[in-house]
């Protein structure tokens, strides 16, 4: 029968089986599958994996750092690589919702090109693929393409001819997370709400640059914080703040302001293909409005999105 802890031993056994003395590559994004991916390998082979973790300047508040905090709890031979200026360069001038999502793609395959130059005798690719997603990929492009554009670590180049080592292939995403659950991953983590590859870059609307990334990552880590002591972050299925083109004018003490506005997102789901936006609490939403106005600077105006997909989709973008 399957419990978590038969197939991690199981899966442990049979990774140190077929890879042998090896070295796997990877590139981990700090998203629940490819940290429970990267964990199972690690018990297998030790530091013969050779994750790496990107900053591509559009991750949450801090995040960068408390993911490389928990690597090195779990022991994961892991190398963070700080990229931020790269990818806002290539975001630089880019307003179209795609072109800025390829920009991000591309860059992020240049640099794990250039760290796995870096490296040398590697001979496998290590992947979070789950289950679904070998399902979704078979039906959209035939059973060679394992990796999907829409996901977090985007795709890798074809140059790189590895054989790939993807220990979470059969499993489901509710089971991967109580596989992470006994191989010690924090709960934080594993039941965090999902985020996308293109992080922060799709929320704000228009332009990217670092000084909206830093609004934006303060507003988030408000809201996020907020849902958590109010109780309503496992209430929703995602939730997020987007940061709009737009300024409008404000007053702060007996000055003008004339500043940006930050819709907020909640939505309740099941999978993300459908969704409602989620009815939280008035009492709350003015809290987070005041917390954000008083404290980020650059916004005076918070709205509440109420639309639900379809017609609109979770992203603004
Ligand atoms: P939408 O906006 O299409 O989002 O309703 C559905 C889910 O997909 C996530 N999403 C993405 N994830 N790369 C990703 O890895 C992307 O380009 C991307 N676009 C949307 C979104 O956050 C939501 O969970």
């Amino acid at each position: 029968n399957w419990t978590p802890a038969n197939f991690v031993t199981e899966t442990v056994e049979q990774l140190k089986k077929t890879i042998g003395d090896r070295k796997v590559i990877m590139a981990i994004s700090g998203g629940v599958d490819s940290t429970v991916a990267a964990t199972l390998i690690s018990r297998a082979i030790g530091k013969n994996l050779f994750g790496i973790f990107v900053d591509n300047g559009v991750l949450r508040k801090d995040e960068y750092q408390q993911v490389l905090e928990v690597y090195k709890q779990l022991d994961l031979n892991v190398k963070g690589v700080d990229a931020k200026d790269r990818f806002y360069s290539k975001l630089a001038g880019q307003t179209d919702p795609e072109v800025k999502r390829k920009a991000i793609g591309n860059t992020f395959i240049e640099v794990f090109d250039d760290e796995s130059k870096l490296l040398e005798g590697i001979e496998m690719l290590g992947q979070g693929t789950i289950y679904p997603d070998v399902i979704e990929s078979v039906s959209v492009h035939g059973p060679s393409v394992t990796i999907k554009s829409h996901h977090n670590v985007g795709g890798l180049p074809d140059s790189m001819k590895l054989e790939l080592v993807e220990p979470l292939r059969f499993l489901f995403k509710d089971e991967v997370r109580k596989v992470g659950l006994e191989l010690g991953i924090p709960y934080d983590l594993l039941y965090r709400h999902p985020f996308p590859g293109p992080g922060l870059a799709i929320r704000i609307l228009g332009e990217v640059n670092a000084e909206k990334v830093n609004m934006l990552q303060q507003a988030d880590a408000i809201y996020t914080q907020a849902l958590k002591d109010w109780k309503l972050y496992d209430s929703v299925w995602q939730a997020g703040t987007i940061l709009l083109p737009v300024k409008s004018v404000g007053v702060m003490g007996d000055e003008r302001t004339y500043e940006f506005t930050v819709a907020l997102r909640a939505v309740t789901s099941v999978d993300g293909m459908t969704a409602d936006w989620a009815h939280l609490p008035y009492d709350f939403l003015a809290h987070v409005s005041n917390e954000i106005i008083n404290n980020v600077k650059g916004i005076n105006r918070v709205v509440y999105d109420i639309s639900s997909k379809p017609p609109a989709t979770i992203e603004w973008e």
